[in-house]
């Protein structure tokens, strides 16, 4: 499938890279981007040699600056409403996606892109990154789901703060608020996400799917409930022949080799 908008690639084994491609906009999502990552989301899903997927904005200035204010500016409310529903179908495909996805932050991120950003499953930085929703200042609201994300993964007090004040958090503080997990150098971030992918990819596969989807499931469950979706999966993994793989090749102290059934 080719796009016109975004670039997806699978430069190594189960590796995907999904590339947010106009950089002269500062990769800004406007309609035509969303759908073109909703494919790309839909293609990855049906790959099922797909181990994982990273995000990231093309150039070194931004991983994506916002949804595009260029084509939300005369916006009707029955438009924007529509934009908004698109960019959180397109958001929460990407989040449902079975295998993990990583958003690889580059530079700006904010607004529609830090949005993006927090549907993946874990977000990397570089130490150039900087994050916030800065939609006050235009005078509206998150659209694409930035109010509940942020909150769930920083706190209501922090989320809050941010979005009513519009202040942008550099790597660092983002990192100490746990919006992401590890900030890199700029040079080496790609090479260190796609290290973390390696590592990702290596796992018994089908484990890796019934973690994340247990761990995504289960943090809208209870505490007994959610431990029960937790039992079930470990007790599947038993049905596979990558659980024999993997404790036979630790008893016989070689490398594992999965094969994801
Ligand atoms: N939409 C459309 N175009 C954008 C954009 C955006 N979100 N962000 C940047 N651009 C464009 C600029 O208009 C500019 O285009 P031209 O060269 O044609 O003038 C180009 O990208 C480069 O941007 P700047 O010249 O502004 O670059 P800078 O280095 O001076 O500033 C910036 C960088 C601080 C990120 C600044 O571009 C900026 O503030 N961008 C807007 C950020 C923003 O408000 N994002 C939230 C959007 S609303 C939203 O996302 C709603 C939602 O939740 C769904």
């Amino acid at each position: 499938m080719s796009f016109e908008n975004i670039v997806l690639e699978m430069p190594e084994p189960g590796i995907y890279l999904l590339t947010v491609n106009r950089p002269k906009a500062l990769n800004a999502l406007n309609p035509a981007t969303l759908g073109e990552i909703g494919q790309a989301v839909a293609q990855v899903a049906a790959d099922g040699a797909a181990r994982v997927l990273l995000v990231t904005g093309a150039g070194d200035k931004a991983f994506v600056a916002g949804a595009d204010i260029s084509a939300m500016q005369s916006f009707t409310a029955v438009e924007a409403k529509e934009f908004s529903l698109q960019g959180l179908r397109v958001l929460r495909s990407l989040e449902n996606l079975r295998v993990p996805v990583i958003a690889v932050v580059n530079g700006y991120c904010l607004g529609g892109g830090c949005e993006l950003a927090m549907s993946c499953d874990w977000i990397l930085a570089s130490d150039r990154a900087l994050f916030g929703q800065p939609e006050v200042n235009l005078g509206v609201t998150p659209g694409f789901g930035g109010t509940q994300r942020l909150t769930r993964l920083v706190g209501r007090a922090l989320a809050l703060e941010l979005v009513t004040t519009a202040r942008n958090l550099k790597a660092d503080e983002a990192l100490a608020a746990g919006l992401v997990t590890r900030v890199f150098p700029a040079e080496s971030l790609r090479e260190e996400a796609f290290k973390m992918a390696r590592v990702v990819a290596s796992k018994g596969p089908v484990a890796v799917r019934l973690a994340k989807e247990t761990i995504q499931r289960g943090q809208d469950l209870d505490l007994d409930n959610a431990c029960v979706l937790e039992s079930d999966a470990f007790a599947l993994c038993f049905t596979t022949a990558d659980q024999k793989e993997g404790m036979t090749a630790f008893l016989e102290k070689r490398k594992a080799n999965f094969e994801g059934k």
